[in-house]
C-alpha cells in the first residue's frame, strides 16, 4: 500500500466490534473513551477492555457507568474498566479531568456527542453548546493529554464523527451562529466537520510524537443520541411510525456494529502508523465534494489541510480567550 492509497480492512459495515478485535491484544494499553456509559461508547469500553485494555470512562456521571464497571470487577473478564468525571462543555471539568490523568496514554476515544440540540444553548463560557461539546471540549482534552499521548509512544486519538458532516464545511465567519440563524442540525454537522478536522490537526502536528489520529462515521445506531429529535422530525425522518414506535431501518446498525470502526481504529494493528483519515463501514471512506445531496463517503472540507489549521487556530485563540 502506498501512502495515499485507501485503506481496505476484510471487515464489514455488520462487522462487531468483538470481531474486529478478536485475536488482538491490548493488554496494558490505557485508553479514555468519553462518553462511554452509553449507546456505543457501552459497547466501544465493552471490546477494547475485553481485548485486554485498561479502559477509563469519561462521562458526566461516573454512576452512569457502575454496571458496566461492575461487569469487569470481579476478574473474570479481561480487561479493567474504571470511570471518572468529565463534562466537554465546562472547560473547568476537562481541565481537571487532565490534571488526575498519571502516566502514558495509549488511546483516546473521543466518542461523546451530542445531537440537534433544538435551539441555540450557550455554556459557561458562551459558546454554542454542539461545537462546545463535541468540538472544543475535545480540542482542549487532547491539547491537555497531549503530553500523555506522547509518552506512550506511539499513541492513537480516534474521534467520533457523523455523515452528518458532509453538508456542514466550517462557518469560519461564524461558527458560532452569532450572526446567522441558529440550525439545530447545520451546528451538529459543523461540529462534525470541526471534529474530522480535530484528526486531521493533530495528525499534522503531533505525528512526529508518534502520534497518529482517524475520524470516523459509526453509521446509523439507535442510542441516546436521538433524545433531543421531536417525534414529527423522527416520523420526517422515517424512523418513527405513527404510534410512536421506532423504524429500524436495514441499514441501520446494532450498537456492537455501531462500536465497530472505532475500535478498529482504536485497537486494530491494521490501523499501525495510520494517520489523517476518516473511516466508515471499517474501510477508508470515499472523499467526495460534500453538500446538501451528499449521502455517504467523507466530504473534501472536512479532510483540508489549510481548514484543518485555521481551526486549530479558532480553537486556540478561543479557549485563551475563556
Ligand atoms: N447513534 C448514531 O446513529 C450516530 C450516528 C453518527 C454519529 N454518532 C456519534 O457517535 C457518538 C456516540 O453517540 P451515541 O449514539 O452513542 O449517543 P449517546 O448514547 O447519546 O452517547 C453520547 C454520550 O455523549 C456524552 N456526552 C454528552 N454531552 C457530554 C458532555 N458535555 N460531556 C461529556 N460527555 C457528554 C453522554 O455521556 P454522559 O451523559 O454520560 O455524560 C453520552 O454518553 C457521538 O459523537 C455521535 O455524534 C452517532
Amino acid at each position: 500500500m502506498t501512502a495515499n492509497s485507501r485503506l481496505t480492512t476484510p471487515f464489514t459495515a455488520r462487522s462487531t466490534a468483538a470481531e474486529i478485535l478478536d485475536g488482538v491484544d491490548l493488554t496494558g494499553r490505557r485508553m479514555i473513551v468519553t462518553g462511554g456509559a452509553s449507546g456505543i461508547g457501552v459497547e466501544t469500553v465493552r471490546a477494547l477492555a475485553r481485548a485486554g485494555a485498561e479502559v477509563t470512562i469519561a462521562t458526566r456521571d461516573p454512576r452512569r457507568a457502575d454496571a458496566l464497571v461492575e461487569e469487569f470487577a470481579s476478574g473474570a473478564t479481561r480487561g479493567v474498566v474504571s470511570a471518572s468525571a468529565l463534562d466537554l462543555a465546562d472547560l473547568a471539568s476537562v481541565d481537571a479531568f487532565v490534571a488526575g490523568w498519571q502516566g502514558p496514554l495509549d488511546v483516546l476515544v473521543a466518542n461523546a456527542g451530542i445531537m440537534a440540540i433544538p435551539t441555540r444553548q450557550l455554556t459557561a463560557q458562551g459558546w454554542e453548546l454542539q461545537l462546545a461539546t463535541n468540538y472544543l471540549g475535545h480540542f482542549a482534552l487532547a491539547r491537555g493529554l497531549h503530553d500523555n499521548l506522547r509518552a506512550a509512544e506511539a499513541a492513537r486519538v480516534v474521534v467520533v464523527s457523523s455523515g452528518a458532516h458532509l453538508a456542514a464545511p466550517l462557518d469560519f465567519d461564524d461558527p458560532q451562529f452569532e450572526r446567522r440563524p441558529y440550525d439545530p442540525w447545520s451546528a451538529y454537522g459543523q461540529s462534525k466537520t470541526a471534529e474530522v478536522l480535530l484528526a486531521v490537526g493533530i495528525s499534522r502536528r503531533w505525528a512526529e510524537d508518534g502520534i497518529t489520529a482517524n475520524a470516523l462515521n459509526p453509521g446509523y445506531i439507535f442510542t441516546n443520541l436521538q433524545r433531543h429529535i421531536d417525534d414529527d422530525t423522527m416520523r420526517a425522518m422515517g424512523a418513527m411510525d405513527e404510534a410512536g414506535n421506532l423504524i429500524e431501518a436495514d441499514y441501520y446498525k446494532k450498537p456492537d456494529q455501531g462500536a465497530s470502526t472505532t475500535v478498529l481504529l482504536a485497537g486494530s494493528p491494521l490501523l499501525d502508523g495510520i494517520g489523517g483519515r476518516y473511516f466508515d463501514d471499517n474501510q477508508e471512506a470515499e472523499v467526495v465534494p460534500g453538500g446538501p445531496d451528499a449521502t455517504g463517503g467523507v466530504a473534501a472540507h472536512a479532510l483540508d489541510p489549510a481548514a484543518a489549521d485555521r481551526l486549530w487556530a479558532y480553537a486556540e485563540k478561543t479557549l485563551a480567550a475563556r
